[in-house]
C-alpha cells in the first residue's frame, strides 16, 4: 500500500451521510468524519483514506484536477458539468430524477411561442430541448426553482424531483421525466492508472456492500 492516503471527496450533506454509512458497513472506522466539527479534511487511517467534504460541483473540480483521487457526487451534477473522469459505480443512494414540471393542468406543449424554462441546470435543460429540436429560452435560477412558474417568470422548470412534495405543495406537477439520478463514484483518470490496485480494491469492497 502506498504511503499517501487515497483522497475521496464527498458531497456534503445527504450523500456524505450515505457514503459514511457505506464505509462503516465495509468495516471502516469513520469516527473522525462523524466528529468532524468544522473540519473539512478527515482521515480514515485504517483504510488509508482521506475524506474531503465539498459542494457537489467542487467534488467534480477537485477530482478532475487530480487533487482528489475519487469523489461521490450526484448524476445531476455530472450531467450538468460533464468533465473528464471515470464514472465507475452507481452507489444506488441519493435517488431522484430530473423532470420537466410546471403548473398543474397547464398544457406545456401547446402554442407556438418560445417557452421560458427556469432551472439550476441550464446544460441539462438545453440538451433535453435540443434533443426534441425545440427552441427554448433558459433562465438560470439558484434555488427553489419552483418559484419561477408560480411567479410567471417561466412556463416550466427543469429540476430535481425526489418525493414530489415540493411540486405538490406548490400546485405544480411533472410534465415529463428527463433522467434518473443517483450518487456515482467518480475517479481521476491519472489516479486510476497509478493507484489502480488500491482503487479497484476499494470499489470491490464498496460494490460488495451496496
Ligand atoms: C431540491 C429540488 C427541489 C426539491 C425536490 O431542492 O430543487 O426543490 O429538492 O425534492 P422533493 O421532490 O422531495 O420535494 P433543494 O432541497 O436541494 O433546495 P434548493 O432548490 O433551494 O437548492
Amino acid at each position: 500500500m502506498s504511503e499517501k492516503p487515497l483522497r475521496i471527496a464527498l458531497t456534503k450533506g445527504r450523500l456524505e451521510k450515505d457514503t459514511v454509512e457505506l464505509l462503516e458497513k465495509i468495516g471502516f472506522d469513520c469516527t473522525a468524519v462523524r466528529e468532524k466539527g468544522r473540519r473539512l479534511i478527515l482521515p480514515i487511517p485504517q483504510a488509508n483514506l482521506e475524506v474531503v467534504l465539498a459542494k457537489a460541483a467542487d467534488v467534480i473540480t477537485y477530482v478532475e484536477h487530480g487533487v482528489c483521487d475519487m469523489g461521490v457526487v450526484g448524476k445531476d451534477t455530472i450531467m450538468e458539468m460533464k468533465g473528464k473522469f471515470y464514472e465507475l459505480a452507481d452507489l444506488g443512494f441519493g435517488k431522484c430524477k430530473f423532470a420537466l414540471a410546471g403548473k398543474k393542468g397547464h398544457d406545456f406543449y401547446s402554442g407556438y411561442d418560445v417557452k421560458v424554462i427556469a432551472t439550476k441546470y441550464p446544460n441539462v435543460a438545453r440538451s433535453f430541448f435540443e434533443a426534441k429540436g425545440m427552441d427554448v429560452e433558459i433562465v438560470k435560477i439558484e434555488g427553489s426553482v419552483e418559484l419561477a412558474p408560480l411567479l410567471e417568470l417561466s412556463d416550466a422548470i427543469v429540476d430535481i424531483v425526489e418525493t414530489g412534495s415540493t411540486l405538490r405543495e406548490n400546485g405544480l406537477e411533472v410534465y415529463e421525466d428527463i433522467a434518473p439520478v443517483s450518487a456515482r463514484l467518480i475517479v481521476n483518470m491519472v489516479s486510476m492508472k497509478i493507484r489502480k490496485q488500491e482503487i479497484e480494491n476499494l470499489i470491490g469492497l464498496i460494490e460488495a456492500n451496496l
